[in-house]
């Protein structure tokens, strides 16, 4: 196992990572269907899905980005035992925002196919959570940054490894935490 290609994978991913993180501090206000309900007469989204959670985590997961750009790089680079790796690309701020927005927008969608499916707000779809986020982050990265995506992603199997593997563990156990802290309502 390459572990210094593990620390950057988890490096790049933060911004994604923390959007949501940040969201349920910052959301709870102005639910984005409005209240309202679907054909099959259950919520669009929910009460979990608001504007302040999501403006909110998108904003943050970029100013995290603009952090790690500024002030953590080169500490990584210690940790990982790394000499200089261009983490983020010619246009950094278009990559914090497409892995904040696509983990907030992952989380809305897995939430749009969790009301389809009868799942209240909030109730458990351990596949769909643990990977929505995720999955979109990555989609929108290779729509919209396909150089970028592919510079590291396809480094040997440590990407698609961290990326598969650790990002459930991680997620679970930061969910965990904020449950015990009592920001969260659910461990999951
Ligand atoms: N949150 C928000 N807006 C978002 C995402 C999250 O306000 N776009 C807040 C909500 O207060 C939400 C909490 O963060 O309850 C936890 O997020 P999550 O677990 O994704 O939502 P759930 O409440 O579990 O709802 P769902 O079943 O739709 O996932
Ligand atoms: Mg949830």
């Amino acid at each position: 196992m390459d572990l210094s290609t593990f620390w950057i994978v988890m490096w790049i991913m933060m911004p994604a990572y923390l959007a949501n993180t940040i969201a349920v501090l910052t959301g709870g206000k102005y639910p984005i269907d409005q209240g309202k309900n679907y054909s099959d007469g259950n919520r669009i989204l929910g009460d979990g899905k608001t504007w302040s959670g999501l403006i909110g985590g998108t904003i943050g997961g970029i100013i995290i980005g603009y952090l790690q750009l500024n002030y953590g790089d080169s500490l990584i680079e210690r940790l990982a035992n790394i000499n200089e790796v261009d983490f983020w690309g010619e246009k950094p701020i278009i990559i914090f925002f497409l892995l904040s927005f696509g983990a907030l927008f992952g989380d809305m969608t897995a939430s749009f196919i969790k009301r389809r499916s009868q799942l209240k707000r909030g109730d458990k779809s351990p596949l769909l959570d643990m990977f929505d986020f995720i999955g979109m982050a990555l989609l929108l990265s290779f729509i919209f940054a396909n150089d970028w995506l592919m510079s590291w992603i396809l480094e040997g199997y440590v990407p698609l490894f961290t990326l598969l593997v650790a990002t459930p563990i991680l997620h679970r156990g930061v969910n965990i935490i904020g449950y015990k802290l009592g920001v969260k309502n659910e461990p999951w």
